[in-house]
């Protein structure tokens, strides 16, 4: 089988690199302006909830868009066509931000806020927190697609929306750690292990959800934490 991004001696000028140096630019661009969008509309739904109702649902925010060498390794491990058409049909995770929630409710509460947005569409949901992946990893994951008006018109950019808890995403880091330093072949003893914390993480988020609404009521209009 031939891999078309294998590495081939071509000779090219340095105008036709520059001019494909530039068009990668600008590919990633639309996804960096996909982001800010969607950061933008996160940071509103943080500051309301804050003014309105003394009450910040989200712990922390982070987001990226792929390196391109990250994104080249993506393209070639799905055996997608290296050409932009293709990667933005196919790669839907070039733009990412993961928003980390104090309480399960919440990460439902702000995906719904999200979502139901009407310049919003949804492309795809993913509910590993409803059904976890076998692992023992939890996240609610969407695709959306947000308009992005540029000199040029109009584009729909994909981002992928990661919610989770404080234990879901320390879960999450230490289990991606623990995958690259065994190179993805992590003997079962420690799988076995990481299961159990994540059943751990999990009976910690239930409790910590139930001390919240019984200090706070289950209302977001209640008193102050
Ligand atoms: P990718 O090819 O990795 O993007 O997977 P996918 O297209 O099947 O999407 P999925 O929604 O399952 O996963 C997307 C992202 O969720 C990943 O890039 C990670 O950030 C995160 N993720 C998914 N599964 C795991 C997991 O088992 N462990 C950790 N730590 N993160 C995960
Ligand atoms: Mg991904």
């Amino acid at each position: 089988m031939t891999d078309p991004l294998e590495e081939q001696q071509i000779t090219v000028s340095g105008s036709a690199l520059r001019a494909m140096r530039d068009e990668f630019q600008r590919f990633l661009m639309e996804y960096r302006f996909g982001l800010a969008e969607v950061e933008t509309k996160i940071s509103i739904l943080r500051e309301e909830f804050q003014e309105m109702h003394a009450y910040n649902p989200i712990e922390h925010v982070s987001s990226r868009v792929k390196s391109p060498d990250s994104l080249v390794d993506k393209v070639r491990r799905k055996g997608v066509e290296p050409d932009f058409a293709s990667i933005r049909a196919s790669i839907t995770d070039i733009a990412g931000i993961r928003i980390t929630c104090s309480f399960v409710a919440d990460a439902y509460r702000l995906f719904d806020l999200l979502t139901q947005q009407d310049d919003i569409s949804v492309r795809d949901v993913k509910d590993y927190i409803a059904t976890p992946k076998a692992n023992g990893y939890k996240s609610l994951h969407v695709i959306v697609e947000v308009p992005v008006f540029l000199s040029t018109g109009r584009v729909h950019v994909p981002v992928e929306v990661q919610f989770r808890t404080i234990a879901m995403d320390f879960w999450a880091s230490l289990e991606h750690k623990i995958y690259y330093k065994y190179d993805r072949l992590v003997p079962d003893e420690l799988l076995a292990q990481l299961k159990d914390a994540a059943d751990t993480a999990a009976e910690l988020d239930a409790r910590m959800e139930r001390l919240h609404r019984e200090i706070r009521g289950t209302g977001i209009d209640v008193v102050a934490l």
